[in-house]
């Protein structure tokens, strides 16, 4: 057994207790100005205040000791929404989204994800892995420990499968814990125009079974919008996902309200994502059935739209998780300190709140929450080092990362 011990930890975290955080709880934190931690085989064995965790060490051997200096130590970024793994990302359209053309009139003229798709088609299973692997380790750089990946630019069996493989492989061959998610409900491939339910099919009879038995992923997500998949089609996959045993999650309401955030609450989905334009009955079926909503406002900062209105969620009980949306063309960004930044001072989010927001209530948006989104005795000993006295600093410090350390699983990997 491999024992370390950090001593001298300004420590802040949000608390487990077994479910989201929500309402008041969400802004809540454990501060323990001077902690000691006791990592066993990277999980966290005992945790407190110095002078009450030190005595109980006496005559256990310490192979590392880990001396944080005073520094602010919180909980590893779970970023439990992004899209990184792609080909390059798609500046040209960023250019014409600047002069004024909307992001779904691009993909309706046959670019946007549909761009992204073709480039993928076209590039190989290692390559892809390369390319993957390098934004990873950028997200990991800027904090982010646990990683949830979506496929979604294959958009058939072949190329979903092989962006599966690459994003198990990168949670293999990383430190990081990457969740794979099934997004071939993405967009609808240029084979299949006007032919949606066809897709469907093609997607429930074919590719979830085969993901399944290959294990290839455990989440389903489903992109519910104007010109994309209506409501009644959302319903039809996700139910479909989930009788054979998919955990689900959905893209709801991000530029039109279509009732995505209800239809997240009739599923039991793990949560409803992005939620820009959901209407208050949506919210409050989602508060009712605690489903969490992942909030992503790089993507808003990209697309120049209005942010979600985290404080009426918040209002109305429902817990709030942070991520990145990391992708070639509504957001290309793999900070979830710059997230956290924009939650805090456009949003109106505490620092505290963000803090629940980015790690434990992530972790719960992605199933993760009995491993990671906390630091508590039993989980893994993911932990980050701040430059700064207080997760304030994340919001404050714009434009560079405030994270001088990584640790995950004890060990430090930046
Ligand atoms: O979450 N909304 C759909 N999917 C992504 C964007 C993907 C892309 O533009 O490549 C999103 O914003
Ligand atoms: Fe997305």
């Amino acid at each position: 057994m491999i024992r370390k011990l950090v001593r001298n930890a300004s420590l802040f975290t949000p608390l487990d207790g077994g479910r989201p955080a929500a309402g008041r709880q969400q802004g809540e934190l454990l501060h323990l100005p001077r902690a000691a931690i006791l990592i066993e085989n990277g999980l966290i064995a005992s945790l407190g205040a110095e002078d009450e965790v030190l005595p109980t060490l006496q005559d256990a051997p310490i192979d590392e000791e880990i001396d944080a200096a005073g520094s602010c130590m919180v909980p590893g970024f779970v970023d439990p929404h992004t899209h990184l793994c792609f080909v390059s990302p798609r500046e040209a359209e960023f250019t014409r989204r600047l002069r004024g053309v909307a992001y779904l009139d691009i993909l309706q003229q046959g670019g946007g994800i549909l761009a992204s798709v073709a480039a993928i088609r076209q590039t190989s299973e290692e390559e892809l892995y390369r390319l993957t692997r390098e934004r990873a380790l950028q997200a990991l750089s800027f904090g982010s420990t646990t990683l949830e990946i979506k496929s979604g630019y294959g958009l058939d069996t072949e190329n979903e499968m092989k962006m599966l493989r690459v994003i198990k492989r990168v949670g293999r061959s990383t430190p990081l814990d990457v969740v794979p998610t099934f997004l071939g409900a993405h967009a609808v491939p240029p084979a299949y125009a006007g032919r949606e339910d066809a897709y469907l099919d093609l997607l429930i009879e074919e590719m979830l079974p085969r993901i399944k038995a290959e294990e290839l992923a455990e989440q389903c997500d489903i992109f519910c919008e104007n010109g994309v998949f209506s409501l009644e089609q959302s319903r039809r996959l996700l139910t479909a996902a989930r009788d054979i045993g998919f955990h689900v999650k959905i893209h709801a309401d991000e530029v039109n309200d279509l009732g995505g955030a209800g239809l997240a609450a009739e599923l039991q989905a793990l949560s409803a994502d992005h939620l820009l334009a959901a209407s208050d009955v949506g919210l409050a079926r989602m508060a009712a059935a605690g489903i969490v909503a992942t909030l992503l406002p790089a993507t808003a900062y990209s697309l120049r739209k209005p942010y979600a209105r985290a404080k009426d969620m918040l209002a109305h009980g429902v817990a709030l998780a942070l991520a990145t949306d990391c992708n070639p063309g509504s957001c290309l960004c793999e900070s979830m300190p710059f997230v956290i930044g924009l939650a805090v001072l456009n949003m109106g989010l505490t620092p505290a709140e963000a803090l629940t927001a980015a790690t434990l209530n992530a972790a719960y948006a992605i199933g993760m929450a009995e491993k990671v989104g906390s630091l508590q005795v039993g989980k893994q000993a993911d932990f980050l080092l701040l430059d700064g006295e207080s997760p304030a600093i994340l919001a404050f410090h714009a434009g560079v990362s405030p994270v001088c350390a990584v640790y995950k699983r004890g060990e430090k990997i930046f």
